[in-house]
């Protein structure tokens, strides 16, 4: 079972708990408790082995490609956690013999794994033991693990077999080709592989450590190697009610390290530079590395704490959750890499990244650590080549962005999906082909970033061409229809999957729009203002031709309007004229997508029946272009039509539910967003946790319930709070100015935490503001009566 309950008031608030041990249950506490920095993902598997497990260590950007005819993915490194272990001969292991005592916890604050057992093996024999384990936040490369044993009964012959297993695959694709195995000094392993396509090494090294009584035991160990594998056995013989400590430190560096890279090292220095790195830091010891590690988590939280004041505790609980895995799934130290859909928690979506980045994870670090959304942004134009190659390859101009991307900003989705229940076959998956929004997608996150950082040298070197780039892929990919004499984007895929091949989706088509009009500004901006740019960027993409072409066909880009007595936007030229039907039975499912088990893709296109939220997410990016009786209408019509089978869509629906003040809605559906990963579905990410659900989860609470939202350069708080909310106070970074916001059911304060010497405009529900160094708003006089 999961407990949301510190032992003790201290940790109380920041921690993830399983009280008991379900090997059921095995993958969703791999995936939510998951241990990193960014640099590296660690599944919290167990030490012993369980069938049902995953096994997984992945190193952000290290992608491959296993055959000619998969995509690229992110490779499951070698396996330095497994420990085996034989008590008296009985090998360790829950599913035999009886647990008296079992709790495991994720400590949110610092990143600690810690496992607690009284267990008994089958003969009687009683042992207590504790596993402890962090990925250190201080040094990227660095895995600490502690295991102490203390019989309880009798003296008892401990032997740990423990090591570097290189026999690891990703469901069966192997993707390393088997290099050195090493053993320095009997206590220093060290195993080096090379990824088969791209070429990257990793190299392993772990190192091991025996105490007693706070007294290193020099018990010589017997070493091994197999296939991929290298070990060492130890035996030790331990006194009842004596307890034995292991300590094991590892790390992974691999070719591709940005510091490697940059010395330009060959394999055999990256395996010599890892031992003395190894050796270095193995001499502090586990407690030291701890503590330098608890001490980056510290820096980590001191700038992002927001503290929410609720009936229910859990609400808290799950933005710091939110917080701990945005930490981890983002590589910020490197804006060669970007963030997986499923972070690096699984092997789901092969580590590619989604229109996910932009849209709901990159908003928390524009707001709170822009170093980071720089990257973000980065990542994008180091994939632009491949974007503008996919948008030749296609027949169009300028970049069109892959759905899914991974190292080279080329299409990396695959071509076949989960069965069709009618014919038995694979289903073909259309994104990678048709679902073409994330092309302005990227364009907005660009602009975003732009907006809320005012970082000009970002768009100097990057910003303006991404925007150009996609600007000219939307011009050279309308069509023209003679009938309406209006251009049309036809046979796309909106957000909503689960309409392939539609015509004229709403949020592409308008996004597509923006996307032109935002060209057409930055091109008259370089004109008039910044003539370097201007020069550079004319030379290579011709600026002055296509700002005549994207000025003329702008006008006739077919926006679809809403209803004049209805309001509803039609989400594609033919929704609106298919059938509607019950859909109470999938609403109410505890697993998603179980309506793909009654009918397939190509019967589900015949229904009014959503993924996920489509149009809406329009009335967030958008928001001064719809008013507000337009978007409770649509929200009123879409959501009960939508089975939110994708993680993204019921944080937006909680977000504008906010915009439509529907605080209550808003805020039920904020708790079922909160609880997609952490919730009671023992199930519900087995593969690896749902990053744009876990980055739209902060947005609920801070661009929902805190109404924080920028359009255009200006910076706008809408607070209202729901009922079971007291207060809600976060921090926020707004042009290189740091802010801390607390809102009360009555009250807004904002303090501006940097003595910048420019008076910052804001907009709270809708009236100006100059923050000089505080205001405080009183919000019962502001919040319009609605
Ligand atoms: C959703 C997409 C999302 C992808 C990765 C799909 O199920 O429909 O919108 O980008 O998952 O998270």
């Amino acid at each position: 079972m999961i407990e949301y309950k510190g032992k003790d008031p201290d940790t109380d608030g920041w921690i993830i708990a399983e009280n008991n041990f379900d090997p059921r249950c095995l993958a969703k506490f791999e995936s939510i408790m998951c241990q990193g920095n960014g640099y590296l993902g660690l599944r919290a598997v167990t030490e012993e082995c369980y069938s049902g497990e995953k096994r997984n260590l992945f190193v952000a950007g290290t992608f491959n490609r296993c055959a000619n005819q998969e995509v690229t993915e992110l490779p499951n490194a070698a396996d330095m956690v497994q420990l085996d272990l034989t008590l008296n001969g009985v090998p360790f292991h829950l599913e035999k013999g009886t647990i008296h005592r079992y709790r495991r916890e994720l400590n949110l604050r610092q990143g600690e794994l810690r496992r607690e057992i009284l267990w008994e093996d089958e003969a009687g024999g009683m042992y207590e033991l504790c596993f402890r384990r962090f990925v250190s936040m201080e040094d990227l490369h660095l895995i600490g693990m502690r295991m102490e044993i203390t019989p309880l009964n009798q003296d008892t012959i401990i032997t740990i077999r423990s090591g570097i297993n290189g026999q690891m695959t990703n469901s069966g694709a192997q993707h390393f080709l088997e290099g050195e195995r090493r053993i320095f000094d009997g206590e220093l392993l060290q195993l080096s592989a090379t990824t088969t396509e791209s070429g990257i090494n990793f190299v392993h090294t772990c190192h091991h450590r025996l105490h007693q009584d706070g007294v290193r035991l020099n018990s010589l160990p017997i070493p091994s190697m197999e296939r991929r594998k290298v070990m060492l056995t130890y035996k030790i013989e331990a006194e009842s009610g004596k307890c034995i400590v292991l300590d094991k430190v590892s790390t992974v560096h691999t070719s591709i390290d940005t510091e490697w890279v940059y010395q330009q090292g060959n394999l055999q220095g990256l395996q010599e530079a890892a031992r003395i790195h190894l050796g270095l830091t193995a001499d502090k010891g586990f407690e030291q590395l701890f503590v330098e590690s608890e001490q980056a988590w510290a820096e980590q939280w001191m700038n992002a704490r927001i503290e929410i004041q609720s009936e229910d505790p859990f609400d808290q609980l799950a933005l710091r959750f939110a917080q701990y895995h945005l930490l981890l799934m983002t590589p910020g130290h490197d804006s060669r890499f970007s963030v997986g859909a499923k972070g690096l928690t699984g092997e789901g979506y092969k580590g590619h990244v989604f229109w996910d980045t932009e849209i709901f994870i990159l908003p928390y670090f524009i707001y709170t650590g822009p170093r980071v959304a720089r990257h973000l942004a980065e990542y994008r134009y180091h994939m632009l080549n491949g974007a503008r190659k996919k948008a030749e390859e296609n027949g169009y101009r300028g970049a069109m962005y892959p759905w899914e991307s991974a190292a080279t900003g080329e299409e990396e989705t695959p071509e076949w999906g989960p069965v069709d229940v009618v014919t038995g076959t694979p289903t073909y998956i259309w994104t990678g082909k048709i679902e073409q929004h994330i092309t302005a997608d990227v364009a907005y996150g660009v602009w975003h970033y732009y907006q809320a950082t005012g970082d000009q040298d970002y768009m100097d070197r990057y910003g303006y061409e991404i925007i150009l780039e996609t600007a000219s892929f939307w011009a050279s990919r309308l069509e023209w229809n003679k009938e309406e004499q209006k251009y049309h984007i036809c046979d796309v895929i909106g957000p909503d999957e689960y309409k392939e091949h539609v015509n004229n989706n709403a949020y592409t088509n308008y996004l597509a729009y923006w996307n032109i009009t935002k060209g057409i500004e930055c091109t008259r901006k370089l004109i008039q203002v910044q003539g370097d740019v201007y020069f550079k960027l004319d030379s290579q993409l011709n600026l002055n031709g296509r700002l005549k072409e994207w000025e003329h066909i702008v006008k006739f880009i077919y926006l679809p309007q809403p209803d004049k007595d209805t309001l509803i936007i039609p989400q594609d030229d033919t929704y609106l004229q298919k059938r509607i039907i019950d859909l109470e039975k999938y609403r109410k499912q505890e697993q998603v997508a179980t309506i793909l088990s009654d009918y397939s893709m190509t019967q589900l296109s015949d229904f009014q029946v959503s993924k996920q939220a489509d149009l809406l997410v329009l009335f967030y990016l958008l928001e001064d272009w719809f008013s507000k009786e337009t978007k409770a209408a649509n929200w009123h019509y879409y959501e009960p039509k939508t089975l939110h089978d994708s993680s993204l869509s019921l944080s937006t629906h909680s977000m504008l539910a906010c915009d439509v003040n529907d605080l209550e809605l808003a805020y039920q559906m904020f708790g079922k967003a909160a609880r997609i990963d952490l919730g009671p579905n023992m199930h519900s990410c087995d593969e690896g946790i749902h990053a744009a659900s876990i980055g739209g989860i902060w947005k609920s609470v801070v661009m929902g319930f805190g109404g924080v939202r920028s359009w255009e350069g200006m910076l706008r708080l809408n607070p209202k709070l729901p009922r079971a909310w007291r207060s809600l106070a976060f921090p926020l970074v707004w042009r290189g100015e740091r802010l801390q916001v607390t809102v009360t059911p009555d009250k807004l304060l904002i303090k501006r935490l940097t003595t910048g010497l420019r008076p910052l405009n804001l907009s709270i529900h809708g009236q100006s503001y100059i923050l000089k160094d505080s205001i405080i708003v009183n919000l019962l006089e502001v919040i319009p009566n609605e």
